[in-house]
């Protein structure tokens, strides 16, 4: 990893030996304030976050302009060319999830298929830095399995987090934006730091998972079956699609 990659980590106060695989000389190389952001998680997180919800509603609505606008300005800082035919497609789509939330947890994407004939999906997931997918699951519906998904990061970067792990494992804990940890909506504590190019996968049907934006934000394009509405369940009682 990148020097540069690895403060980025820091700032974005989401860095650990174990993910990030660095060495303890690596580590030591951090300078003492950097070192600080890495205690001081929640507050840089916020730091690196240019948006707050002020941005995002109005009187209590959520504004999907501004939604639009702050992926488009991060498609700028990520030199992602999203052509206008593409801006323009009616698939293009952002959600806060009805959570109120949406400068810690949303989503924008495109479903460039989900073809139910023949049980395929493409998608491109975009995350805002430090932004969360409600966490969610893939349940049988429409007469057809649960969905199954694999990821790739194809800019920035993500924490991807599946069921499992230490619900007081602190660096997790400094990831999951408060209003999901304060609402009991996650299961999920083991996580794994996804950089350009790499790939995941679900690890079993059904099973809760979710992702975060790292430090940059993230556009991943996600490989799966048919995705039913019907069959995707999150666990905070009050979000909806
Ligand atoms: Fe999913």
């Amino acid at each position: 990893m990148q020097r540069r990659d690895v403060l980025k980590a820091f700032v974005g106060g989401v860095a650990t030996v174990g993910v990030l695989g660095l060495s303890n000389a690596k580590l030591r190389a951090a300078s003492a304030d950097e070192a600080a952001n890495v205690n001081n998680s929640n507050e840089s997180k916020e730091r690196a976050m240019k948006y707050d919800n002020d941005y995002f509603y109005k009187n209590g609505v959520f504004q999907q302009d501004k939604a639009f606008e702050a992926y488009y300005e991060m498609f700028d800082r990520m030199n992602y060319s999203l052509s206008d035919s593409l801006r323009t497609n009616p698939n293009y789509w952002v959600s806060d999830f009805g959570l109120g939330d949406f400068a810690h947890v949303g989503m924008g994407g495109i479903f460039f298929f989900n073809d139910k004939e023949y049980r395929y999906f493409g998608h491109d997931i975009y995350l805002l830095p430090g932004q969360m997918i409600p966490e969610h699951r893939h349940l049988a519906a429409e007469d057809l399995p649960p969905k199954h998904e694999s990821w790739q990061v194809r800019n920035g970067s993500i924490f991807n987090f599946s069921e499992g792990g230490d619900p007081n494992d602190p660096q997790a804990l400094a990831l999951i934006p408060k209003s999901q940890l304060e609402a009991k909506a996650v299961n999920c504590f083991k996580f794994r730091y996804m950089q350009v190019g790499e790939q995941d996968r679900l690890g079993v049907l059904g099973a809760p998972h979710f992702m975060i934006g790292g430090s940059e934000g993230a556009i991943v394009t996600e490989y799966a079956c048919y995705h039913s509405m019907d069959g995707l369940k999150f666990t905070n009682k009050d979000a909806h699609p």
